[in-house]
């Protein structure tokens, strides 16, 4: 083949090749180069995989001047015949006959030049600063690799066990939680809103007629759907205006909703468990040299956790036994437990990490601090409610089978407060043909984290939406 019809071949795909002594051509992003009088060695990564291929550039042909723009950052095509590697480190090659830079670097303005090639003296923290940059880092290819991995997964488990994708609506004009932490969506004027009479905003003249939010969950449309296809799940984008500056909640998250008629409680930890274990296992079983280098790089005990939650069933147990065990622990924590109040993350984190060794299951938690939709239990206090907590993450997912009849479900409604007359097309599902239903949402960043053994949620996601953080 003349060599100007050569086509780029992935770095990932040439490192496992056993074709060898043929011309190819490959484009990346310089990571080093180094070398001497006599031969030079630049790495090339183009993000198909963590490994870089080493190009071998001999100075006869390339004097050391004319590889001047051949920098760290820079992205440069190699022409060159691949082969068997002389040196430590990797099995192939490629010996360049021609190199063209595509774009320079400035070694002096590039912020990950200036700190390293890698991470390696530039911490996770100040790299978030430069959220537009850090995927070129080991580290980030890393993550986002395994995070497209998931969410490949995720569509593959679901499809194999005859659930149908929905796309629920990312502007709605409910509040699937009850918990009111909505951002808004409105194409009012901010300064001088049309009112009404009686002063307030008249959203009546808005875009959609009233007032309209970013979904927080995409339950209740879910549900709708439950209701006609059977098993459902969604994967989408969700938004909550909590101002929670923690290492595990984001503004903008993405969350993964199945929900199925006829299951039960029970059903519902079974799918819950099984999910979790196969995603777990998938990433093992796909991305284990990314997993190896963020294993050897940041957590000694990564890989062993991911296999261990692989390998041990969930403990099950309720809200009201997990308060007995946490009443009776040696540990102070920081907010005190009694029967009734909500769990905080480190209580559900000594469940995991201390007391059980393990993920747990809680179920049947009081009715007061779950949402409406859950389904009553029989003594009237609790509701079939589940949290699945993880080590490292506390909840992970949380669930319920839900409320299916609808007297009850009205009769909750009104304790909480929440208006059953902008949810009238959710309580149809409850008029007509009503079933049994249970589901559950898995935070996506959640799992994320936990399987890359990253420590803060805003490390897993490529744009991470935070308080005061929307720059890029
Ligand atoms: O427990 P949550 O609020 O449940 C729901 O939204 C239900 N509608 C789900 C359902 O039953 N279909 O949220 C579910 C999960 C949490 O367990 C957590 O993993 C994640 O979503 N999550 C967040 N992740 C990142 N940042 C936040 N601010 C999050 N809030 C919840
Ligand atoms: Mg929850």
């Amino acid at each position: 083949m003349p060599a100007d019809q050569l086509r780029r071949t992935r770095i990932q795909d040439l490192l496992q090749s056993t074709d060898l002594n043929r011309e190819v051509l490959v484009k990346g992003w310089v990571r080093t180069r180094r070398g001497n009088r006599y031969v030079q060695f630049i790495a090339l990564n183009d993000g198909s995989g963590l490994a870089t291929l080493q190009v071998v550039a001999d100075a006869e042909k390339f004097p050391e001047e004319s590889l001047k723009e051949v920098t760290t950052g820079s992205c440069i095509a190699v022409r060159g015949q691949l082969v068997a590697s002389q040196g430590k480190g990797q099995a192939v090659e490629v010996q360049a006959t021609e190199i063209e830079v595509l774009g320079t670097t400035d070694p002096e303005t590039y912020p990950i030049q200036r700190r390293g090639a890698d991470q390696k003296g530039i911490s996770l923290e100040e790299l978030r600063k430069i959220a537009h940059l850090r995927p070129r880092t080991n580290t980030f290819g890393a993550v986002l690799r395994i995070r497209h991995a998931l969410a490949f997964a995720i569509h593959d488990y679901f499809n194999k066990h005859g659930f149908y994708y929905v796309h629920t609506p990312i502007i709605t004009g409910s509040d699937a939680e009850g918990a009111g932490q909505m951002f808004r969506v409105t194409t009012l004027p901010p300064e001088h809103p049309p009112r009404t009479e009686d002063g307030s905003v008249d959203f009546g003249q808005d875009f959609f007629g009233k007032q309209t939010n970013l979904t927080v969950s995409g339950q209740l449309e879910g549900e709708l759907a439950a209701m006609a296809l059977g098993s459902v799940y969604t994967f989408g984008p969700t938004f909550r205006a909590e101002n929670s500056n923690t290492a595990r909640h984001l503004a903008e998250f993405w969350m993964i909703e199945p929900e199925v008629a006829f299951n039960d409680l029970v059903d519902n930890m079974d799918l819950a468990e099984d999910f979790l274990q196969s995603l777990v296992k998938y990433a093992l079983a796909h991305c284990a040299a990314d997993l190896q280098f963020l294993n050897d790089t940041y957590d000694k005990e990564l890989l062993e956790r991911l296999k261990f939650v692989t390998d041990n069933a969930f403990q099950r147990l309720t809200y009201t036994e997990a308060v007995e065990i946490l009443k009776s622990a040696k540990k102070k924590f920081e907010f005190p437990v009694d029967w009734g109040t909500d769990l905080q993350s480190e209580h559900e984190r000594y469940l995991v990490e201390k007391h059980f060794k393990k993920p747990v299951i809680l179920t049947n938690y009081p009715k007061e601090i779950k949402a409406f939709y859950m389904k009553l239990d029989d003594d009237g206090r609790t509701v079939r409610a589940m949290d699945v907590l993880f080590p490292g993450i506390g909840e992970i997912i949380g669930g319920s089978q839900r409320e299916e009849d609808l007297t009850k479900l009205e009769t909750r409604m009104a304790e909480m407060h929440v208006p059953a007359d902008e949810l009238w097309w959710y309580l149809d599902t409850r008029r007509f043909g009503t079933a049994p239903h249970a589901g559950f949402g898995l935070g996506f960043e959640r799992l994320v984290l936990f399987v890359t053994g990253m420590t803060n949620i805003r490390d897993v996601i490529p744009f991470p939406r935070f308080p005061k953080n929307a720059e890029f």
